[in-house]
């Protein structure tokens, strides 16, 4: 408990435990609000959509949806749930606390406090939130409207991404129907509430590292700007465009994509005067799904670039490789 940032009070000074080595630092030089990263209406032709989707897939790994269909109400009700859930007094969060990777709903910081060189400047509440029935009697029952929002919310979030999950079969040309609601390929869906405090010196700490989701794609609820994303060995600062999901291609989606859409490297600065909370929600597989590149998408010309993998291994050796600063695919990728 005493290691949670959202505990401490404010910060005069950032501890020397957060102050990244200088190659990992973003410095002060400002990454300018990025216009390229494409917003695109989903409420569009569904041709344009597909294409918009696939290609801002290809080029970034990126996009934002407009237009997704949930209320802005449900959005605005989300955010402010997480942020009172944060302001609670530390008793009413003490029970989830933990650094056991076994519990289902809990508040850890950083990324994995006890064993990580540096800390990052981030308080996280993470949990299942699918099938709703499994995993809500272990969500917080404080403040009071904590599950009726989320539920609501994170339900929404599902039917959306198996919408959008169908339009990225389309545009890949995968068999109809390769992305269901009940395939063991999006079985699970974790939520997290990502709390990131006023930070003394910006120029020295990250929110999170430089990383890419190991899941199949995520959903990023902001509000303001901090997230960066890398294209070309540059940094691109997403803007935050109101309502909109900031959606990203996780590393199970490049695979399954044969390497077509990209899972792209981003990563979390902080900000001197202002709290940030966003919410991130994440569609994987079950632990036994089996994952490989899809068989329509390789053949003789476009042979496989990944091995089948059980997930859960993938899960396993993505840990062990991020901490050891290795890039997580390359023990999958196949010689060509
Ligand atoms: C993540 C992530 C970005 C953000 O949770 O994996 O990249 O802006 N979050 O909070
Ligand atoms: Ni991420």
């Amino acid at each position: 408990m005493e290691n949670l940032l959202s505990t401490k009070g404010e910060f005069k000074v950032v501890p020397e435990s957060y102050i990244l080595p200088p190659e990992d630092r973003p410095g002060n030089t400002k990454v300018p609000l990025c216009d390229t990263i494409p917003v695109i209406d989903f409420k569009g032709k569904q041709a344009k959509l597909v294409h918009q989707i696939i290609h801002a897939s290809k080029e970034f790994g990126f996009f934002q949806l407009v237009n997704h269909g949930i209320e802005e109400k449900l959005l605005q009700d989300v955010l402010e749930v997480s942020k009172e859930f944060f302001e609670l007094p530390v008793e009413d969060k003490a029970s989830f606390i933990s650094d056991d990777p076994m519990k289902s709903c809990k508040i850890f910081t950083s990324i994995d406090y006890p064993r990580e060189d540096v800390h990052y400047w981030r308080d996280v509440l993470r949990h299942p939130c699918h099938p709703l029935e499994e995993h809500i009697q272990f969500w917080p029952q404080k403040p009071a409207k904590y599950r009726d929002v989320v539920g609501a919310f994170t339900a929404e979030v599902r039917k959306l991404s198996v919408c959008l999950l169908d339009l990225i079969s389309k545009g890949l040309g995968l068999e109809p129907g390769y992305f269901q609601d009940k395939a063991e390929l999006l079985e699970a869906q974790l939520m997290a509430i990502n709390h990131y405090p006023p930070c003394p010196d910006p120029s020295l700490t990250l929110g999170l590292p430089k990383h890419a989701d190991a899941n199949l794609i995520s959903f990023i609820l902001q509000e303001m700007d901090g997230l960066q994303v890398l294209k070309d060995e540059q940094w691109l600062a997403l803007k935050p465009v109101p309502n909109a999901f900031v959606v990203n291609i996780g590393h199970i989606l490049h695979i399954i994509s044969n390497g077509k859409l990209k899972s792209a490297e981003h990563r979390v600065v902080t900000n001197k005067n202002l709290l940030r909370t966003t919410i991130s929600i994440f569609i994987y597989p079950s632990h036994s799904c089996q994952v490989e590149p899809a068989t329509v998408l390789t053949n003789d010309d476009n042979p496989p670039l990944y091995r089948a993998f059980i997930v859960k291994d993938f899960l396993g050796t993505f840990m062990v490789d991020t901490y050891q600063r290795k890039p997580p695919l390359d023990r999958y990728m196949l010689q060509s």
